[in-house]
């Protein structure tokens, strides 16, 4: 007995030697799922509560349990415990301390459960924290750009399709925009969390358990809406794991599109918006450089969070029901996606609260590019009457000759501008300027400081 023991204090029954070192090394989760200690004594002491609830465990042995198990969490939080790779896993690490903390009760816990439904389990209510923390980072997000927004509802700036100026916007339009697509981002992780709260716990290996176990009691115990309803499925999901991701992936798109434009407003041909000195740096030889570098890693961060989303994916691809030790793999990939976007979240935060633009060079940038040519064509089909396609032609002709001239559209004469199209009057010159641009476009979401108005009370409302 004492040699199979050695063999594997958990198992030993019918090996009769330890692991290779490799076989160890490969197989050891401990390194990593340590992470989870805490949501894996939560689910032990719910556990043990239902077993003896359920007269499966004596009321003496639930309390030692529950006790000992909290005993556990203290040694691991206060970094008393040691972790062992002989023990593989969290769960075998604290299964074992428990053992020597209480004795023989402890071997009692694993009774109608098995590491499959318990890690399932565990690292549910990891991602399930991880899901409530990107929500809860994303309304920050979402507030800080909506103070922005708030603060330039009518400061012009240009718009552009294709990284060219296309037609004046503001400032709180844009800013708005960016809230949008967090809110999408918000509402991707709200739905998944309703998804995958359902409780793997007495799945037990993969086919439930012979014990009159109370699975609703449990689901309850942790914060599930149910128990899942197939055992087999329960112990194979990671669905969740993998909405997390993809959530994830789709959210740091987002921030990676945001910084993007952050180092292109910043820098010293934009100028659009001034980055504060807690969120730049300088450069060891250059001493004139301010440099966005959150900016840069919010744009990078995308890189290794899609690369946790493909790599589970693939892990996933392909594996039959039930549980196969691949899915260990899981957990590295969402470990790390989760810190980055929470940093990234956190980061991006942090420098949007502080960036201030620059009205002056957003404004000449918005006069600049001919932006207001839209607004021409559109007089000339509302105060001539022009089929739209011939106001675009003409519009076209004018903007030729502003090119040809070096000048802008609003520095046309009338007689000039006669020459193009007869019928002109000096009436145009009014929808040239940027600020009766802006003001014009008030169709339900554009970018009239009426319409952005209506869009930051709206979200003012909904974001407290
Ligand atoms: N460390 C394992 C994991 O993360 C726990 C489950 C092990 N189950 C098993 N049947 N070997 O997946």
């Amino acid at each position: 007995m004492s040699d199979k023991k050695s063999a594997n204090a958990m198992w030993g029954g019918r090996f009769s030697a330890g692991p290779d070192a490799i076989m160890e090394a490969i197989n050891a989760s401990i390194g990593y799922d340590q992470k989870m200690a805490a949501q894996d004594i939560e689910g032990s002491r719910a556990h043990a509560a239902m077993l003896v609830a359920c007269g499966i465990i004596s009321d003496n042995d639930g309390a030692a349990i529950g006790e000992g198990l909290l005993t556990v969490l203290s040694e691991i939080e206060s970094g008393k415990f040691e972790f062992s790779t002989a023990l593989e896993d969290i769960h075998m690490n604290v299964e074992s301390r428990l053992t020597k903390l209480i004795g023989p009760a402890a071997g009692r816990l694993h009774t109608a459960r098995s590491r499959n439904d318990q890690v399932a389990t565990d690292f549910k209510l990891w991602v399930r924290g991880q899901m409530d923390a990107a929500i809860e980072g994303l309304t920050e997000l979402m507030k800080v750009f909506v103070g922005q927004a708030e603060a330039g509802i009518d400061m012009v700036m240009p718009g552009f399709t294709h990284l060219q100026v296309a037609q004046p916007v503001t400032w709180g339009h844009h800013m708005m925009a960016y809230v949008e697509m967090l809110a999408r981002d918000r509402s991707r992780f709200v739905d998944a969390r309703k998804r995958m709260n359902e409780s793997p716990l007495g799945a037990a290996a993969l086919a439930g358990t012979s014990f009159p176990i109370d699975r609703h009691m449990t689901a309850e115990a942790l914060g599930f809406d149910a128990p899942s309803a197939n055992s087999l499925d329960a112990v194979s999901d990671r669905d969740f794991a993998l909405e997390f991701l993809s959530s994830a992936s789709i959210c740091a798109t987002h921030i990676s599109r945001m910084a993007e434009e952050l180092v292109i407003w910043s820098s010293a041909q934009f100028r659009f918006v001034t980055i504060s000195d807690r969120f730049s740096t300088g450069s060891s030889i250059m001493p004139q450089k301010k440099n966005p570098d959150a900016a840069e890693l919010l744009r990078a961060k995308v890189g290794r969070i899609n690369g946790s989303l493909i790599a589970l994916l693939t892990i996933m691809k392909g594996l039959p029901l039930a549980y196969s030790k691949d899915m260990q793999e899981d957990k590295e990939q969402v470990f790390d996606a989760a810190d980055s976007l929470m940093l990234s979240l956190a980061a991006l935060s942090g420098m949007v609260a502080d960036m201030r633009p620059n009205p002056e060079p957003l404004r000449t940038a918005a006069e600049s590019g001919f932006s207001t040519a839209t607004d021409l064509a559109d007089w000339l089909v509302r105060a001539l009457n022009m089929p739209f396609r011939d106001a675009h032609h003409v519009t076209g002709a004018l903007v030729k000759m502003a090119e040809d001239r070096g000048c802008d559209l609003h520095e046309l004469s009338l007689e000039d501008m006669q020459s193009i199209e007869a019928q002109i009057t000096d009436a145009v010159y009014e929808v040239l300027g940027v600020d009766n641009s802006v003001a014009s476009r008030i169709s339900y979401g554009g970018t009239a400081p009426s319409q952005v108005s209506a869009q930051i009370a709206r979200w003012k409302a909904a974001l407290i």
